[in-house]
């Protein structure tokens, strides 16, 4: 099979990494990739991955290369060209895609159109409001007595959600985004939830338009510096499973979100294949979805994939062909973390071009993996490129194994400003 997969950070590299190791899989490009990407070999034959310099969301080109190099699957890692349709479009040209199209998509593209569903078919989350106008947005908020997190419905590239304390902020919130237009056209309308308190954790389920397969737990590190301080981030690190869900509990919470979800889906003739990964708090009164995602998560993939036993071409083919409910994932019983060393400034502006070392001395270590993110081939060397710049990833028998087994491969590698949080997965021990 030629597979081609869509997206350039820490998320699409894993995905590479693990469908590489296929025994379908005999060519494969990542568009447009990243340097560690480049030098994944496929097991099958030993090739390279090729990575072609096409962007995410040039959905023209994309289909134009996959018509041309013939490509019997097509994966997309992110959010945007999901969102922008690239499911319908490879579809309609007779192309075989995996991820959700369009209609799904809207489950992360618009947080009202998310929110008004889970209240239509009964999905635990929080008493919200849905507002197109600034007046009555923030007298809902009182209502709230102003503890309240307004969120800008469209895509803002993760900003778009402002926490607040009091009247007075949430005001200040609801002009932003809805007066200032601070997120443009994504504030024209916003959901404004109650705050809840509790352990946020990330899930992830496999869907095929009528089944859902759901993943062990994972949790991600949003805030940029140790004790969950400083700004938020796209994830500074995560770990799999977390032991604030026992099994029995995942299984009940993926029975209260999964089977209403399901059920909405083919009510409004939403067919539904691709990944749902819901953000979960867990509250006092039981587990609330904060927020849909229609995508794997990144960091959450990373940790994932190098848990996951099933051979992953196989699953996302079943996921596109309605045919999941066939499969078990199987997962190792060992736990995963996954340490992302950020550029020096990251979630603000930061330097590119600085010379990354004691990558292939990480690697060697064992149960390691040293997945890329923001990072490209200058010359001989491999150098930053972005503000998550690596993903530093470790299996062991228990957590704190591999916890230690990160941190240990983090120490071995270095570039000028690196920047990585020291606790990641410390609250789960
Ligand atoms: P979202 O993009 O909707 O997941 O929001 C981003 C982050 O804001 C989440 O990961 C939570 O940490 C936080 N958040 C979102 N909604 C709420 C809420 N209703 N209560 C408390 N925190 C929230
Ligand atoms: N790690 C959070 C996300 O991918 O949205």
């Amino acid at each position: 099979m030629k597979i081609l997969v869509i997206g350039s950070g820490g998320r699409e590299h894993a995905l590479v990494w693990k469908l590489a190791q296929s025994p379908h899989v005999t060519q494969m490009w990542c568009a447009p990739g990243n340097a560690g990407i480049a030098q994944e070999r496929l097991a099958t034959n030993g090739a390279l991955v090729e990575c072609v310099n096409i962007g995410a969301e040039n959905i023209t080109k994309l289909m134009l290369f996959a018509l041309e190099q013939k490509i019997d699957l097509t994966v997309v890692g992110p959010d945007n060209p999901l969102a922008l349709g690239i499911v319908d479009w490879f579809a309609k040209n007779g192309l075989r895609i995996w991820g959700v199209n369009q209609k799904a998509a809207q489950f992360e593209s618009s947080k009202v159109f998310s929110q008004k569903f889970m209240e239509k078919y009964g999905i635990p989350t929080a008493s919200a409001g849905t507002f197109s106008e600034a007046g009555p947005a923030k007298a809902f908020c009182a209502t709230l007595g102003g503890k309240c997190v307004v969120k800008a419905d469209g895509l803002a590239l993760g900003k778009g959600v402002l926490i607040c304390a009091n009247q007075t902020e949430a005001e200040k919130a609801v002009d932003e985004i809805m007066v200032g237009k601070a997120f443009g056209d994504a504030g024209a309308s916003v959901v404004i939830q109650e705050f809840l308190e509790g352990v946020e954790v990330s899930m992830h389920a496999l869907c095929d338009g009528k089944t859902a397969k759901v993943f062990p737990t994972s949790q991600d590190h949003k805030r940029a510096l140790d004790g969950d301080l400083g700004l938020n981030t796209g994830g500074m690190g995560t770990y799999s499973p977390t032991p604030f869900l026992t099994e029995a509990q995942l299984a009940e919470t993926a029975r209260l979100v999964l089977e209403p979800f399901m059920r909405g889906c083919l009510a409004e003739a939403i067919d539904y294949r691709g990944i749902l990964f819901p953000g979960v708090m867990l509250t006092k009164a039981g587990p609330k979805i904060l927020e849909f995602n229609a995508r794997f998560g990144d960091p959450e993939t990373q940790v994932y994939l190098t848990r996951l036993e099933n051979d992953l071409v196989e699953l996302l083919e079943a996921s596109v062909s309605g045919t999941l409910a066939k499969h078990e994932l199987k997962w190792k019983p060992a736990a995963s973390v996954c340490v992302v060393m950020a550029s020096g400034g990251y979630p603000g502006s930061y330097a590119k071009g600085k010379v990354i070392t004691g990558l292939d001395a990480a690697n060697a270590l064992p149960g390691t993996k040293v997945f890329h993110a923001g990072t490209a081939q200058s010359g001989r060397d491999i150098v930053t490129n972005g503000g998550r710049v690596l993903g530093v990833t470790a299996l062991g028998k228990d957590l704190r194994a591999a916890q230690l087994a990160a941190y240990a491969a983090v120490e071995k590698i270095q570039f000028d400003g690196a920047h990585f949080r020291r606790d990641i997965a410390a609250k789960a021990l």
